[in-house]
């Protein structure tokens, strides 16, 4: 099987669709999400229902999915997190609303294939950014594969039955067979506001039978992107903050 796993969407309808166009030359299975498809952009319900469109899928929530569907109020967020939110559930459809609200807690076991979660398997909220997060982790779960998203960077950790290892991708496509015997925590990036100071948009597909990962780096309409979130009211950095990949 071929899954296309995809994290942190955040309403960017630009880079999200550079992804769905590229990958319709591809052969993929299954999509899989690791949550925060809304918040911070500006097409909150073109993406939740572009995402819907992709069939099959299977979809786990992030802490904006909830901040934005009213689950929970924001209040660990920052003055432009929560604006975006704010704005983002006014936009929202009923239907999207409800199908966001809906989405289920990770982690999540698919096919008996691998796990997914947002921030990680113990804690959906909590952030993976170092080897001493991941290595905790690791000692908390005994998922082989786990893909996860929140940091917004990608990258590949490795236990092996001696030492922790981290990969940063750089290649703008980059394969990387999984070995037997070591355990894989696996952020795809995010589609819709990289962090690693490289503005192109980043997803994974991982092929199950090979087990090879690829991590995709792609251009999309940036520009439009940010003029969309300029004319929409919200926050300037939000536009700003995609070119520069932070
Ligand atoms: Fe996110």
């Amino acid at each position: 099987m071929r899954y296309l796993i995809l994290s942190d969407i955040h309403s960017n309808r630009e880079a999200f669709g550079a992804i769905v166009s590229f990958v319709k030359r591809k052969k993929w299975d299954k999509a899989v999400f690791l949550g925060d498809l809304v918040g911070y952009g500006a097409n909150p319900n073109q993406t939740v229902d572009l995402l819907r469109s992709l069939r099959p899928l299977v979809a786990i929530r992030g802490n904006h999915d909830k901040v934005c569907s009213g689950l929970e109020e924001g209040e660990l967020f920052n003055r432009m997190a929560l604006e975006a939110a704010l704005w983002t559930r006014q936009k929202l459809t009923r239907s999207n609303l409800q199908w966001l609200k809906a989405l289920p807690k990770g982690p999540a076991v698919v096919d008996g294939q691998f796990a997914i979660s947002h921030g990680t398997p113990v804690d959906e909220d909590a952030y993976i950014f170092g080897e001493l997060e991941a290595l905790n982790v690791f000692r908390h779960t005994d998922f082989p594969i786990c893909f996860f998203g929140h940091s917004h960077f990608p990258v590949i950790f490795a236990l092996s039955p001696d030492a922790i290892t981290t990969v940063l991708t750089v290649a703008p496509s980059f394969r990387f067979k999984l070995k037997e015997g070591v355990r894989y925590l696996i952020n795809p990036g995010s589609v819709g506001q990289p962090r690693d100071g490289n503005p192109l948009c980043s997803f994974a597909i991982f092929d199950s039978d090979t087990r090879v990962v690829t991590i995709h780096r792609l251009p999309y309409k940036l520009k439009q992107a940010q003029k969309k979130i300029m004319d929409a009211g919200l926050p300037r950095p939000l536009a700003d903050r995609l070119a520069l990949g932070r």
